[in-house]
């Protein structure tokens, strides 16, 4: 019954004719990764969506499958079944690992979760070597040079083709300066640019569009509120996670970003943590243009003020660190 109705199902698409992208989602049971997963099945793009955890897939995969849009849910639970989550696959994402408690810093995450995207990444060498990989997974700042290690290991690295989401510092800096302007959000515009951690997050507030002039007192707000929006809501779960619900929006928006890129659309420009020349650091994050190779191209900073110059280089020290971190980790 169930595959007489599969069948069916593939043949309407193929009537249709209608491209689908096939997109896994690695951590889909969590606080993040469910909400996600629900946005990916309204995705029009998408024509398969692999549910993989540790944990809970099952339900959640029986849950969605019942949404009356087109994309086709299957559930993979436990490491036996990583490899079947991800052959084939377009595009994973991945929000697997332990979130942060108050009082803890997105570092504090690298030992449990260095360990997970390793073995995540492994996975993806194995199975799917030319995907799209978008990392959510903290410290993003040592994952995403972990998961290059690791694709190096393999012989299957293509930087172009993994990128950290750092989305939601955009959606955060897009939110609270329409707050400040007294503008609707999705007019306002913010490139931040880094990385994904307190002062490693840089909001340029001199290119804001509309083009907009603040006074100090309100850049020192902006800049203070958006590298610390991620405190600010781990504090108010008081203990029960971190960002789930505007991360899952702000994961959902960047791999919409990514599959028009993938369907040859053009234009298509987000902030993202990448292998990157734009500083003399390997990776960092900063406008880049989406495409069907991945990241076409990676956009200079434009002109910085004096402030922002100054907040560059402490970003840069801490970035440093961070990426250090995630090399040794794989190379030792
Ligand atoms: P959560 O604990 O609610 O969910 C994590 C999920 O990962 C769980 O379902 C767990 O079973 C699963 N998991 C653990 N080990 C796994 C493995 N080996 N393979 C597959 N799945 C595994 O955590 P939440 O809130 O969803 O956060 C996930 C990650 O996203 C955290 O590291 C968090 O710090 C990060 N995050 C990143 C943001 C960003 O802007 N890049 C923003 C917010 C959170």
């Amino acid at each position: 019954m169930e595959e007489t109705s599969l069948l069916r199902q593939s043949m309407c698409r193929a009537k249709g004719g209608a491209p689908g992208f096939k997109v896994a989602i690695l951590g889909a049971a969590g606080g993040i990764g469910q909400p996600l997963a629900m946005l990916m099945k309204m995705n029009p793009l998408v024509s398969v969506l692999h549910l993989y955890d540790v944990v809970n897939t099952p339900g959640v995969t029986a849950d969605l499958s019942h949404m009356n849009t087109s994309a086709v849910v299957k559930g993979f639970v436990g490491q036996a079944q990583l490899d079947n989550a991800l052959t084939g696959m377009d595009l994973v994402i991945i929000p697997a690992g332990v979130p942060r408690k108050p009082g803890m810093t997105r570092d504090d995450l690298f030992n449990i979760n260095a360990g997970i995207v390793r073995t995540l990444c492994e996975g993806v060498a194995r199975c799917c070597p030319n995907a799209l990989v978008t990392l959510i997974s903290n410290p993003v700042n040592s994952t995403v040079p972990i998961a290059a290690e690791v694709f190096k290991k393999a012989g299957t690295y293509n930087p172009r083709r993994l990128l950290g989401v750092t989305t939601l510092d955009v959606v955060r800096a897009n939110t609270f300066v329409a707050e400040v302007l007294g503008l609707d959000p999705r007019d306002v515009n913010v490139p931040v640019v880094g990385g994904h951690a307190g002062v490693t997050i840089l909001p340029l507030l001199s290119q804001v569009k509309p083009p907009s002039s603040f006074t100090p007192e309100e850049v020192a707000y902006l800049t203070d509120r958006i590298q610390n929006g991620g405190t600010e809501v781990v504090e108010a779960k008081a203990g029960t996670g971190s960002a789930t619900l505007s991360m899952a929006y702000a994961a959902a928006q960047f791999a919409d970003a990514c599959l028009r890129g993938l369907r040859g659309d053009a234009g298509i420009v987000e902030c993202s943590y990448v292998a990157s020349q734009v500083t003399e650091l390997p990776f960092f994050a900063s406008k880049v243009r989406l495409g069907r190779g991945g990241v076409e191209e990676i956009m200079p900073l434009g002109p910085l003020n004096e402030f922002e110059r100054s907040g560059l280089e402490k970003a840069k020290k801490e970035l440093a660190e961070s990426i250090h971190k995630g090399v040794s980790f794989i190379k030792s």
